[in-house]
């Protein structure tokens, strides 16, 4: 028998917009267990400058929506990031335009073509560590911000010299002053370098007269194919007509990579530390692993990291035209968002999901719609296997070479910081130094 379905959105909290907004940025993760609790699985929040926002909590609805066809539901056009990154910027396109972007993009990610990055990032790592205080309490998440800007601007950029120098200062302000514009959409105007938008602008044009340097570098290049860095190899690639990519593209996809691939994975390390001291004998038992080569648990424990502090609360959809979800038919314009900050939370899914146990992933890989820390689809996060090297590189270079002192404290809440969610004492933590064997041989920087 066909089921009913209902015009219009599920029921949702029906406390003012403001209220639901606030709670949303400052109690996400209790106000959305307590409006599963009370409205199940597909809930209507009401969110400033959002418009109606269904909330979706269950696998089977998420798999059905990262599998849908890109022209019902769109990502890009209305993303409050589209202005910021530029108008070719994978996170701002779709349909047509999105697909050859991506095809362009996803080559240089390969699983296979990661470790070539792993040098790089063990140098990075240990330059930035070399200055960590012994014994005493400071927060890690300013070192994991240096240390994964800095890897996108080596491995993905091909930066060094001057052009690495430029852009390790002005990245951090370009994302400061975006993220904090993106949805002020009404203060997108640019009037004058003293507003917020032209002040954005100028240090926008300072970021693509450098990567206008690079791009151009790399075109002359005589080794260019040798090279390793993503940049050199969108440099050569080509569209489904045979010309180049422009150098606009080229630009607006750098600059997207490292808004969507620097704070995210910063912040994923960050809470790494934060459970990790929290459970000593994880702790001990990744250091032995670590020390003997292995790395089965160290992966267990990303991903075992991601589920239970998700950097990404949702990925987000927009609908293009009614569309049925859960018994609903959805009208135009609806957002849909889905939450990894609940299914990775629901006990039918996960069995004591509020327990850190990296070994519930230790003999298997979790499910592709109910663990969604990278999103799904034609949109899943094209830097997933980049972020997961680059995770797995830091941690094992801290487990070799410093001790973290375990601590009761209570657990870090969430804190929003611009793009994703952060520990909000940035991961405190208390580290000494280890005496052991000869410091491991560090692999020259491939690029
Ligand atoms: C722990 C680190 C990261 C997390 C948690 C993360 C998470 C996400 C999420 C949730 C999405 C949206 C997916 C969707 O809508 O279905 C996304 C998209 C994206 N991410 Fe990541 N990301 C991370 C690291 C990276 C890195 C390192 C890069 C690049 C070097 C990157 C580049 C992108 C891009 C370009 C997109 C847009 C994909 C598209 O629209 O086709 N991300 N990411």
């Amino acid at each position: 028998m066909p089921t009913a379905v209902t015009d219009g959105l599920p029921p949702g909290p029906r406390t003012p917009a403001g209220v639901q907004t606030l709670a949303m940025m400052v109690r996400q993760r209790e106000y959305l267990e307590r409006s599963r609790r009370r409205y199940g699985q597909m809930i209507t929040a009401r969110v400033w400058g959002f418009g109606p926002f269904v909330i979706v909590a269950d696998p089977a609805l998420a798999k059905q929506v990262f599998t849908a066809s890109p022209s019902a539901l769109h990502a890009g056009d209305h993303s409050p990031l589209r202005r910021i990154l530029g108008p070719n910027s994978l996170l701002g396109i779709d349909e047509d335009r999105h697909l050859e972007q991506r095809r362009l993009l996803l080559p240089p990610f390969k699983g296979q073509r990661m470790q070539t990055y792993e040098g790089l990032i063990e140098e990075i790592t240990l330059a930035e560590i070399a200055s960590w205080p012994s014994g005493s309490e400071f927060a890690v998440a300013g070192s994991m911000q240096r240390i994964t800007l800095r890897a996108i601007l080596r491995a993905i950029f091909g930066a060094s010299g001057t052009e690495l120098r430029e852009l390790e200062e002005l990245m951090p302000d370009l994302t400061a002053r975006g993220s904090r514009l993106a949805t002020l959409t009404h203060l997108q105007r640019d009037l004058g370098p003293r507003s917020p938008w032209g002040a954005f602008l100028r240090v926008r044009a300072r970021v693509d007269a450098v990567l206008d340097r690079l791009i151009a570098m790399a075109k002359d290049d005589p080794g260019l194919e040798e090279r390793a860095d993503i940049l050199a190899l969108l440099v050569q690639a080509t569209h489904s007509d045979g010309s180049p990519m422009t150098g606009e593209e080229i630009r607006d996809q750098l600059v997207t990579m490292m808004a969507a691939g620097h704070e995210t994975t910063a912040h994923q390390l960050s809470w790494a530390v934060e459970r990790l001291r929290r459970h000593p004998a994880v702790l001990a038992r990744l250091t032995a692993e670590a020390d003997e080569g292995g790395r089965a648990l160290r992966e267990a424990t990303i991903r075992e990291v991601q589920r239970m502090r998700p950097v990404i609360f949702f990925a987000g959809r927009y609908v293009m035209a009614p569309y049925e979800l859960g018994g609903y038919r959805l009208p135009r314009g609806t957002r849909i968002g889905l939450a990894a900050a609940l299914t990775h939370f629901d006990p039918a899914l996960f069995p004591h999901p509020d327990r850190f146990d990296p070994d519930r992933f230790l003999d298997q890989l979790p499910d592709t719609y109910s663990w969604i820390p990278f999103g799904g689809g034609v949109r899943r996060c094209i830097g997933a296997t980049f972020a997961h090297m680059e995770m797995d590189v830091v941690l094992r270079t801290l487990l070799r070479e410093v001790t973290f002192a375990p601590t009761d404290d209570p657990p870090e809440g969430w804190r929003f910081r611009g793009v994703a969610m952060a520990p909000a004492r940035g991961g405190r933590a208390i580290v000494t130094r280890r005496v052991r064997r000869a410091a491991p041989a560090v692999v020259p920087a491939a690029v």
